[in-house]
């Protein structure tokens, strides 16, 4: 019989030690160590299999080349997250908190697939087979090539891949399936490494497109998705927030295409309705003609997006002022009030500053701090910003502003919209024409930016 060791391992990153540790020495998270009882197999599983391959090393020239293939799912926003859609054989994995619409997601995905002509196997570890069916009814996923098991071994669900054959296969979740061979309960580091390994085996195998769940925890007490990045093909996070409807996916690993992609989901009383064009969305509840909301042109991938960035600046009640940001860097928001403080003459030491995407959207460009700073001005003067403009650039420190890069996609995206003016880097306007019917006023440092916005 194996021997059985009791070890420590982290939820986090799965650093292990033979003895418990507050602070993992791997990663530096905080109580993410949990004891693992694992047993030792003797045989280790599956690597002898993965040894026994067929293939010889061949000199690159030799090696044909040709694009992978691509099996695209009918969800247009997950096709572009995917980088064009499926590669058969891959192996994906969703994390996403839990209640964000990870299942219904993969549920739509199954049936869009199904009704393709191709086979699913959607395995569910944390619904029964009614919960799932129920699901389905109110999605309208209902296809005789869609196949559900609730079942959480590892072993038969193998059994059920061989009888089926399934093009498409679901995992949901990874944290609730289990191999026998092994000791420790589902979830624990353990379990969950073995398991996804194993079915990265099958995929290969097999030649199915295979899809795990994982659920992102918060309690440590069952092992996340990101201890299993660096396993799988591709690594996709469905975010949001639960107070609003709508969905963003993102790549953060992609061994096909790029990471930079988002797709944008609504989730509605009957599934995800993908949003195809996402600035009329995240513009819909803007006030118009007030202080401290600007409009901003981000890039979002290759595609840009419109979104509104909200300030306010408020005398502060505190020995310091505070500065929230939320959806916006913070160093990113210091570094455009220092701006204004040192290059503007504002005086912000004794203001309490909030920046907020509305919406709950989040961006990481520096193309958004001249609208930050005209948002923060325009709040701190209580002067309005002009309801039809967009604004766009990136601040430097000495308060100019910089080039930034797609200037002409992010104009014409703010000319789709009915935007009449778009202030933007000076920088940015050689080589291209506008649309007819927008103005442009290029600037070359925030003061100018500001007498043209708040003017
Ligand atoms: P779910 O897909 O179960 O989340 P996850 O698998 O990530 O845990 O989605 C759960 C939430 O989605 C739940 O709060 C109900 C909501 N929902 C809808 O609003 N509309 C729908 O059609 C469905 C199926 C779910
Ligand atoms: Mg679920």
């Amino acid at each position: 019989m194996a021997k059985v060791k009791v070890k420590f391992a982290c939820t986090e990153c799965g650093t292990e030690s033979p003895k418990w540790l507050g602070k993992c020495p791997g990663c530096g998270a905080w109580n993410t160590m949990i004891e693992e009882t694992e047993t030792v197999v003797k045989a280790p599983v599956g690597r002898g299999e993965l040894l026994r391959t067929k293939e010889k090393a061949r000199p690159i020239i030799h090696i044909e080349s040709g694009r992978e293939p691509r099996v695209p799912t009918g969800l247009s926003e997950l096709n572009r997250v995917l980088g064009g859609g499926l590669v058969p054989g891959s192996l994906l994995l969703v994390g996403g908190d839990p209640g964000i619409g990870k299942s219904t997601l993969l549920l739509q995905t199954s049936h869009a697939l199904s009704a393709q002509g191709l086979k699913v196997l959607y395995v569910s570890g944390e619904e029964s087979v009614k919960q799932t069916k129920l699901r389905a009814d109110r999605l309208g996923a209902l296809n005789d090539r869609l196949y559900v098991l609730c079942e959480t071994n590892l072993e038969t669900i193998e059994e059920s891949i061989m009888e089926i054959e399934p093009d498409f296969l679901v995992i949901d979740s990874i944290q609730t399936v289990y191999r026998p061979e092994i000791a420790s309960a589902p979830g624990s580091v353990a379990q969950v490494r073995e398991c996804t390994a194993h079915c990265m085996r099958i995929a290969k195998v097999k030649g199915v497109a295979t899809v795990l769940v994982g659920h992102v925890t918060k309690e440590g007490a069952i092992a996340g998705p990101r201890l299993l990045e660096h396993m799988v093909d591709c690594v996709l996070y469905f975010e949001g927030e639960r107070h609003h409807s709508y969905r963003i996916l993102r790549a953060v690993k992609n061994r096909f295409g790029s990471t930079n992609e988002i797709g944008i989901f609504d989730m509605t009383e009957d599934g995800l309705r993908e949003v195809t064009n996402p600035s009329e969305l995240f513009l819909s509840e803007r006030p118009l003609g007030v202080s401290g909301s600007t409009v901003v042109a981000s890039m979002e991938g290759t595609r840009p997006v419109l979104v509104e960035l909200q300030a306010l600046v408020a005398p502060t009640h505190f020995p310091s002022p505070r500065r929230m940001s939320s959806g916006l860097d913070h160093h990113r928001m210091s570094l455009v009030i220092a701006v204004l403080e040192k290059r503007m003459g504002m005086f912000l030491q004794n203001q309490d500053a909030y920046l907020n995407v509305a919406g709950g959207v989040k961006l990481d460009e520096p193309a958004t701090d001249l609208a930050a700073a005209v948002s923060l001005a325009s709040s701190f003067k209580d002067a309005p910003t002009r309801p039809y403009d967009v604004v766009f650039g990136e601040v430097g420190l000495t308060g100019e502003v910089r080039a930034v890069s797609r200037a002409e996609q992010r104009v014409k995206e703010a000319h789709k919209l009915g935007f009449k003016r778009v202030i933007l880097p000076e920088a940015s306007m050689k080589g291209w024409q506008p649309p007819a019917g927008i103005e442009l006023r290029g600037v070359k440092s925030v003061a100018e930016a500001l007498k043209a916005a708040l003017e």
